[in-house]
């Protein structure tokens, strides 16, 4: 018998495998794990990290009847940082990187995506503020941003592994086993 916990686990990991999977299948996903991040990470498991703290946020909300769109976030969420993918090649420096890839993670979440709706796009392009771009306006796009800093600021600190429930999710996505 699951615990209330646990069934709320296994509803995030299933949300984000069902509304996630265009971009998990992605040859630029797939390549996020041979991308560099935040010290001694990988890219596909920032990602992975900033979409878990995103559906959590979402559940968060929810509780206090405030209305998200969770697909929106989960997609938002997965395609943030797509455009980081081959960095040292795409981006002269350091700063023209955190300054340009939100723009190029929405070309690729578009080509991804075709029926991408604007909500995702904004919160895609929006989620490097202060350092890039606009804030966020619309709640969808304050998570993501809330997500990824949440998500960079504990692999800067110790790059925990996550709760064994996340650990499995990034596993599962890792293997692919879930495609089949
Ligand atoms: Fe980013
Ligand atoms: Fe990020």
């Amino acid at each position: 018998m699951k615990t209330g916990h646990e069934k709320i686990q296994k509803q995030i990991s299933e949300e984000i495998l069902r509304y996630g999977e265009p971009v998990l299948r992605s040859d630029a996903f797939r390549a996020a794990y041979h991308q560099t991040h935040h010290l001694k990470g990988n890219l596909a498991d920032h990602i992975l990290n900033v979409t878990i703290e995103g559906v959590n946020l979402c559940r968060r909300l929810q509780k206090k009847k405030i209305d998200v769109d969770e697909r929106t976030v989960v997609l938002a969420c997965l395609c943030h940082d797509l455009g980081m993918v081959g960095r040292d090649e795409k981006y002269e420096s350091r700063l023209k990187s955190w300054k340009q890839h939100p723009e190029e993670s929405l070309k690729q979440a578009k080509e991804i995506c075709p029926d991408l709706d604007e909500k995702a796009s904004l919160a895609i392009i929006t989620h490097m503020w202060p350092i890039a771009g606009k804030a966020p306006r619309t709640r969808e796009g304050r998570i993501v941003l809330a997500a990824d800093k949440y998500a960079s600021m504990i692999d800067w600190i110790s790059f925990v592994k996550g709760k064994p429930w996340q650990q499995e999710i990034k596993e599962a996505v890792r293997k692919g086993g879930w495609m089949d």
